[in-house]
């Protein structure tokens, strides 16, 4: 099918929220036969769409296909400005990278970077991150605030919010955060977020926020060396999840939350990040890549920075460590 004609397919159904759509109107729309708009519903088919046809009533989209190419994006998105240009690409090296590369190039922002699969996944303090391909959401996100350099690790904290709203919302499950950005659920990791920084001097160009969320994974996807420490909203739930479903519910509470911190500030979505976190108030091991500090995690200041008292009562910040509990 054109994807001109997909588009607007897509987009009636998407106006009609779930609802029915006339073949009337949708050849008037499309410009085309009745004969014409059931070939193009029997392609949405095959491409795995489930759509139900009721005589008088017209066509309803049951369910969608496990895909996040930018039409699945796009239909269902109530953003006002996150994630209306989407770039999709079936299998990458990394989306961190592309993002890099599209925001030198001035994109706006808002502009999302999503592959299917990745193969050189980039977690945090130079690890890989595993990214096959169907199961997870491999995503970067390109802002461009106009906030103080030293204020961009906020995000990193603001992002974990958003994602753990968007998951309790569209799972019911009940993520915990990891200082500063590992979402847990029983203890495992499901989801990881990695901040990157475009800036010269005293000016942010752009922030790249790269989620790699761990969403229709068994417990045979994960290699050996993370099946001990990974989860994956499929193994805690028993269930299978719209993967661009949950994108779409990530950029809106990812909007909200974004909108209040440009105007109120950090305090609220510290407030809100607090709420969620596990590791404050409790003796906790930070390894950071010049050496380990063990005290009582106190809580985060206002640039989102870790502080640790060791038992000489020293107050260390931590800007960038794996914590264990
Ligand atoms: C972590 O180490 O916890 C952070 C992992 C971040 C992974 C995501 S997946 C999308 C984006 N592209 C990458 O290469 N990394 C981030």
């Amino acid at each position: 099918m054109q994807s001109e004609i997909r588009r607007k397919l897509l987009e009636a159904f998407r106006d009609a929220k779930g609802g029915y759509v006339s073949g009337q109107k949708i050849s008037e729309l499309l410009g085309c036969s009745r004969t014409a708009v059931w070939k193009h519903i029997e392609e949405l088919r095959k491409e795995g769409y489930e759509l139900e046809a009721i005589r008088k009533k017209g066509y309803r989209i049951v369910k969608m296909p496990d895909k996040i190419s930018d039409n699945e994006i796009r239909l269902g998105l109530e953003t006002n400005r996150l994630g209306h240009d989407i770039y999709y690409y079936d299998q990458v090296d990394s989306t961190q990278t592309i993002a890099q590369e599209l925001a030198n190039k001035g994109v706006k922002e808002g502009t999302i970077v999503v592959a299917d699969e990745q193969t050189g996944g980039r977690g945090r303090m130079a690890r890989t991150w595993y990214s096959p391909k169907e199961t997870g959401i491999w995503m970067s996100l390109i802002l461009r605030p106009n906030i103080p350099i030293q204020h961009t690790p906020q995000l990193t904290l603001l992002t974990a919010v958003a994602i753990v709203q968007a998951i309790e919302e569209i799972s019911g499950l009940s993520p915990v955060i990891k200082w500063p950005n590992d979402i847990l659920i029983n203890g495992k990791k499901v989801v990881g977020i990695l901040t990157e920084l475009q800036a010269e001097a005293d000016r942010v160009h752009a922030v790249i926020i790269g989620m790699g969320i761990n969403v229709n994974q068994n417990q045979d996807h994960f290699p050996d060396h993370i099946k001990e420490i990974a989860t994956s909203l499929y193994i805690e739930k028993g269930k299978y999840f719209t993967r661009a479903e949950i994108i779409q519910k990530i950029l809106l509470s990812f909007e909200r939350l974004y909108d209040q911190f440009l105007k109120d500030g950090f305090k609220p979505i510290k407030l809100l990040w607090e709420s969620y976190a596990i590791s404050l108030k409790q003796m906790i091991t930070a390894r950071t890549l010049s050496g380990t500090i063990r005290g009582k995690a106190i809580g985060i200041n206002d640039e989102g920075v870790l502080l640790v008292q060791t038992e000489e009562g020293e107050v260390k910040h931590i800007y960038s460590a794996d914590i264990e509990i």
